[in-house]
């Protein structure tokens, strides 16, 4: 029997449970865009419900909801001010520019969270001094992707926040991993939802379901968003069978993710064992371990093939020096001792 393959490359890779294969299979039909549809309806209460906030927004994906969120609170006008590393910045290929046409001020932070004192130097309204452009937008990332899966803590979003009301520039909360940064600080997701004023997360990460994000915020600010989804191609027709899987995604699959923090946990544990330069346990919050290979004789291709030659898949970053491995439902403690033992062999070689 050929061992199965253990893909750490991201949760984007769990498959729909069967229970949601069997919903889907018999979810309403309607078309969305056109007249609603009933169960499209319940999920995005549902989200909104979970995120304390007046209504939800159903959209394909994390990038295209981050990008609705800056488009309807902007308008299309002025600075967005977020962290440095922020998926937005890194990841998104440059939409918030070339789609939304903003200008973006990276800052300086630690683990995810923008330093507070660089935060405040930076907001601005228009017309002071020279400056035409005032900022329009803070965004926050929680659990912070490029930062290891660190989870922002709730009393800097709270700071942020009274910042934020002061000078009355909304907050957004890049949420992608939102129920795993509420499963490690053991709250509700609308606990670190309140210190913003839209959020989105992705139900199609470690909640499994195939497809779909979610964004929330006041009832007013979800009618522009609606537009605004319209406006980039993202309106779906008989979207009922994906929101199906998306309803069982929050209710059940929400539940179980600290059994993939305890296997992150388990992987950093057991490669610090094998070598201390490759990963500091104490930095794992959530379900991602970023491995720092730039003292290990190998570079991040090198662990990359070798382990994809013995089955096991893990993303290589950072100019061959960082690797990414992310745990999920399709991995359990046992995939873990085999991926160790393969690390084990591959480092003795
Ligand atoms: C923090 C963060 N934001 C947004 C996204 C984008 O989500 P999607 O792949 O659904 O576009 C990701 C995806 O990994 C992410 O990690």
């Amino acid at each position: 029997m050929t061992t199965p393959e253990i893909d750490l490359r991201s949760d984007t890779v769990t498959r729909p449970t069967p229970e949601m294969l069997a919903a889907m299979a018999h979810a309403s039909l309607g078309d969305d865009s056109r007249d609603g549809d009933p169960t499209v309806e319940r999920l995005e209460d549902l989200a909104a419900l979970r995120c304390g906030k007046q209504a939800g927004l159903f959209l394909p994906s994390g990038t295209m909801a981050n990008l609705v969120a800056i488009l309807a609170h902007t308008g299309r006008a002025g600075e967005v001010l977020m962290e440095a590393n922020s998926h937005t910045l890194t990841s998104e290929l440059g939409g918030i520019g070339a789609l939304a046409g903003l200008f973006t001020r990276p800052l300086p932070g630690y683990r995810g969270t923008p330093d507070f004192d660089a935060l405040r130097a930076a907001v601005r309204r228009p017309g002071i001094g020279r400056s035409k452009v005032g900022t329009a937008l803070i965004q926050l990332e929680t659990s912070h992707n490029h930062a290891g899966g660190a989870v922002l803590p709730l009393a800097q979003m709270a700071a942020i926040r009274g910042l934020s009301l002061q000078h009355n520039v909304p907050v957004h909360v890049d949420g992608a991993r939102l129920f795993n940064a509420a499963t490690a600080l053991g709250v509700g997701v609308d606990v670190i939802a309140q210190h913003a004023d839209s959020v989105n997360f992705c139900l199609s990460k470690g909640l499994s379901a195939p497809i779909g994000s979610m964004l929330c915020g006041s009832s007013e600010f979800i009618e522009n968003a609606r537009g605004y989804r319209r406006m980039v191609g993202g309106n779906l027709r008989q979207a009922g069978p994906l929101a199906a899987a998306g309803i069982l995604a929050i209710e059940k699959m929400s539940l179980r993710l600290a059994e993939d923090h305890a296997t992150a946990r388990q992987l950093a544990d057991g490669l610090a064992e094998l070598d201390s330069n490759l990963v500091d346990p104490a930095a794992i919050e959530t379900n991602i371990v970023r491995i720092d290979v730039s003292k290990s004789p190998l570079d991040a291709e090198t662990w990359e093939r070798r382990l994809g030659a013995a089955g096991i898949r893990v993303g290589a970053y950072g100019a061959e020096r960082q690797l990414r491995l992310v745990t999920h439902r399709h991995v359990d403690a046992a995939a873990i001792d085999h991926v160790l033992q393969q690390v084990r062999k591959m480092l003795q070689r």
